[in-house]
Parts: structure tokens; C-alpha cells; sequence
């Protein structure tokens, strides 16, 4: 027999089933808690709310290890390719050779956008955040192909994923060339994801270019371990965006417009910030005291999260990387990768940092990384959600085929103004 929790609400005391998950906590299914006893769970930020069933990634936070589809992350970003990642994320297992050639020739199939895609570029600021045009071409692709926005239909909605995961390093490349004046790169298709993607980048008509091996590398890493996250911030806003049964463009847009925020996806652009700011060694002290201070808003970019409680298994592979890329430049004694190594040793043998469980997450070393491949700090957050589009349609596809998924819908404590009258103008 399954096991049940016991809630007593008043005099009333009702059976909650408890629900078992293959690792990691159970949950207590509060499903029927209104019907049965007019309550509702208030749980604000979600720290102890399961909203979904999902067999994509497992994070244990305590250990710090993430796992995609049962691997662990950091052996994918060793052995694997971002492509490969992404097929693994969706389908559940790794490809074999044949169905690696279909799906990959499939996503280089579609790395062009419609032409008139250029015009829609023009319309933007040329000092437009490079996120704010994300936001709005990845939404305004279902304008574009209109032909694969058919939820119900299982070979539009895989059509319109491939797009997404060809088209966006296309568009993002498009959002960072339009910020340097610079003219389009259209894809090459010789090369694999990450190359194509440095080249619609870094390429420019006058010039041959040559592929740097270590840095396309990186980028393929830095993309692996961006894939997924669970249940993040952006991923719950897709998911239930889709709920209501929104196109799939349009429901990935809104995982580009959470992701930008400063604690999210933004962090990275904050943490490089941040660490530009402090700029030497001597002053980390005046800042780890800014950082734990109650009445100082000041946070340490790049330290803390809401799952991990201890080191990011990210951040482990992210600092090797970053090592990685400054040797390629032959810059190992860059000034900000100093102040991030001291700034992490002082924070780790700090007591406020040791009791609030707060370790170097992801973003840390990543924008010091990102910089050095010569992308600056606006595009950050583009290659974040360029990564992320990945696990987000994994997220997508996994609720399109949920029969128990329904229109995400939370309930509130309301303590507004109670029922009154409405009092006519003249009578105020
Ligand atoms: N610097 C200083 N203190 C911190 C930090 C930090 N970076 N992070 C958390 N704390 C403190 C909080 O002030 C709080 O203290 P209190 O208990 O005295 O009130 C305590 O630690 C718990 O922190 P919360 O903010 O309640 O934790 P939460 O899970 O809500 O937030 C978050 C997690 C948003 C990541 C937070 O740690 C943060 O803002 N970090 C900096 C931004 C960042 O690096 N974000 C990237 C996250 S990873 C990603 O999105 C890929």
C-alpha cells in the first residue's frame, strides 16, 4: 500500500497520498486538499511545491550533482556534444548512429531564418539589448512559420522544436552582429552547432575565418551545461505559459523574458559586473562586508542558489573552462579570474557564507569566460537562453504529451479591501 500523510485542518483530518519519484524527496500530493477541506497550500516562491511529474533532470542540491536523463552533467560535458545533449534531453536516451545523422542533419536543415527577418532586425535600435530583440523575434517566429503552431498535431510540434534549436543561434547571432553594425552571417552547415554559431558571430565578409578549436570547444560545454535545470524560473514560466495552450514560439519567448532577469539568467552579466567593480584583490573585503550586510541590497553575484547547497557541479567544470580559454589567449594571469579565485576562497571560509550553505553557482566563472572569447557582457544571457532553449522545449514536449497536465492556474491569500459598496463620484 502506498504511503499517506496525515493533515489535520480544524476537526477534520484527511489522507494525503505521498507520491515516489524514481531518487530524490517524495511528495505529498495536496491536490484534493481544497475540495476537502476549503484550503488551499501557500507556499510563496515555490520552496516546497512540486508543480509537475518530469523524468528529465535530477538535481540532488545537498550533494551538488545534476544528472541529465540519468547522466551525470559534468560527464556529458566531457564526452558529449551540445547536440547530442539536446537529443538525450528529448528523446530520453542517447542516439544511435543513425538517428544521431537524422537528427542532426535535420537541425542544419533549418538554420536559415526567412529573409524578411532582416527587415524586422531594422525596425530595432542598433543599441538594443540583445535580449530585448530575443524576446521579441524568438515570439514573433510563430509570424513567420505559421505552418507548425498546431499543438495537437505531433509533427508540427516536432518541426517547430528542430526550428527553434536551428533558427535560434541564428538569431542570436543576428542580435549581436545588428549591435556592432556589422552585416548578417548567414550558417554554415559544414560545421557542427558551436562552430557555425562562433562564425555567424565573430566572421565578417572582408575576412577569411578560422575556427578556434578551444574556444568552439568551450562553447559547446558552456552550452551542455546550460541545457537544463529542472523546474528553474524560466522553465516554470514556459511550462505554463504552454499550459494555457499558447504556440510553442510563443511560449519559448517567455523563457527568454525570465531568464533575463539579474537572478536568473542575468547573473553572469551581474557576476562579471561584479567583479570588474572590485576590480583588485585589496578591495574584496570592503565587499564580502557589503555582501552581509542586512541593510545593504549588495549580494555576491555568482554565490547562492535556490537548489544547490553546496558547490554548483556547473561552476567545477565552468572554472576548468575558463582555465581553458585564458591559456588558449595565453592570459593566466587575467586580473579577474585573480579577484574570482580570492573572492571565492575568503567567501568559502567565511562563517556567514559556510552557515547560509552559499557556494560559487554557474555564473561565476562564466562571464569571465564568455569575455575572453570576445562576447561581450549584453550577449551573456543570449548564449544562456540559446542553451537553455533546449531544455525548455524538453519541458515542452514532455507537458504536451502530460495527461494529467492541465492550465497552471496557483491560488492566492487575499488580504485586500473586503466586499463594499461602490460610493458615486460626487459622494467621495
Ligand atoms: N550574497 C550574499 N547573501 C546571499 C546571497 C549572495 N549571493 N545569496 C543568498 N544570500 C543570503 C540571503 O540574503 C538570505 O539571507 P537571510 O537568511 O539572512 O535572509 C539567505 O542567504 C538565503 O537566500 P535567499 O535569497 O532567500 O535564497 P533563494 O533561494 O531565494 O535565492 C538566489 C537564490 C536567487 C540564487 C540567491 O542566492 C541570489 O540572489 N544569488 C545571487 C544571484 C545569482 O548568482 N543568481 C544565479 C543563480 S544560478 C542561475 O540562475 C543559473
Amino acid at each position: 500500500m502506498s504511503e499517506i500523510a496525515k493533515l489535520k485542518v480544524g476537526k477534520k483530518e484527511i489522507d494525503l497520498p505521498i507520491k515516489k519519484g524514481s531518487v530524490g524527496p517524495s511528495v505529498i500530493d495536496v491536490s484534493k486538499l481544497y475540495s476537502e477541506t476549503d484550503h488551499f497550500t501557500f507556499d510563496p516562491g515555490f520552496t516546497s511545491t512540486g508543480s509537475c511529474e518530469s523524468s528529465i533532470t535530477f538535481i540532488d542540491g545537498d550533494k551538488g550533482e545534476c544528472y541529465y536523463r540519468g547522466y551525470p552533467m559534468d560527464v556529458l560535458a566531457e564526452k558529449s556534444n551540445f547536440l547530442e545533449v539536446a537529443y538525450l534531453l528529448w528523446y530520453g536516451e542517447l542516439p544511435s548512429k543513425t538517428e544521431w545523422n537524422e537528427f542532426s542533419d535535420a537541425i542544419k536543415n533549418h538554420t536559415m531564418v526567412h529573409e524578411q527577418l532582416n527587415t524586422f532586425f531594422n525596425g530595432f535600435r542598433r543599441g538594443a539589448h540583445p535580449m530585448a530583440i530575443m524576446v521579441a523575434v524568438v515570439a514573433a517566429l510563430s509570424a513567420f512559420y505559421p505552418d507548425s503552431i498546431n499543438i495537437s498535431d505531433p509533427a508540427q510540434r516536432r518541426i517547430s522544436a528542430r526550428r527553434m534549436v536551428a533558427k535560434i543561434p541564428t538569431l542570436a547571432a543576428m542580435a549581436f552582429k545588428y549591435s556592432l553594425g556589422q552585416p548578417f552571417v548567414y550558417p554554415d552547415n559544414s560545421l557542427n552547432y558551436s562552430e557555425n554559431f562562433m562564425k555567424m558571430c565573430f566572421a565578417v565578409p572582408a575576412e577569411p575565418y578560422k575556427i578556434n578549436k578551444t574556444f568552439a570547444k568551450a562553447l559547446d560545454k558552456i552550452f551542455i551545461l546550460h541545457a537544463d535545470h529542472e523546474q528553474n524560473a524560466s522553465t516554470s514560466t514556459v511550462r505554463l505559459a504552454a499550459s494555457s495552450g499558447a504556440n510553442p514560439f510563443a511560449s519559448i519567448s517567455t523563457g527568454f523574458t525570465s531568464l533575463w532577469g539579474p537572478l536568473h539568467g542575468g547573473a553572469n552579466e551581474a557576476a562579471l559586473n561584479m567583479l570588474k567593480e572590485i576590480g583588485d584583490v585589496k578591495n574584496i573585503p570592503e565587499y564580502i562586508k557589503k555582501a552581509k550586510d542586512k541593510n545593504d541590497p549588495f549580494k555576491l553575484m555568482g554565490f547562492g542558489h535556490r537548489v544547490y547547497k553546496n558547490y554548483d557541479p556547473r561552476a567545477k567544470v565552468m572554472q576548468k573552462t575558463c582555465h581553458d580559454v585564458l591559456s588558449e589567449i595565453g592570459n593566466n594571469d587575467n586580473k579577474l579570474l585573480q579577484v574570482a579565485k580570492e573572492l571565492e576562497k575568503i567567501a568559502l571560509n567565511d562563517e556567514y557564507f559556510i552557515e547560509k550553505k552559499l557556494y560559487p553557482n554557474i555564473d561565476f566563472y562564466s562571464g569571465i569566460t564568455l569575455n575572453a572569447m570576445g562576447f561581450p557582457t549584453t550577449m551573456f544571457t543570449v548564449l544562456f537562453g540559446l542553451a537553455r532553449t533546449v531544455g525548455w522545449l524538453a519541458h515542452w514536449k514532455e507537458m504536451m504529451v502530460d495527461k494529467s497536465a492541465r492550465i497552471g492556474r496557483p491560488r492566492q491569500l487575499y488580504t485586500g479591501a473586503e466586499p463594499r459598496e461602490f460610493k458615486d463620484l460626487s459622494k467621495r
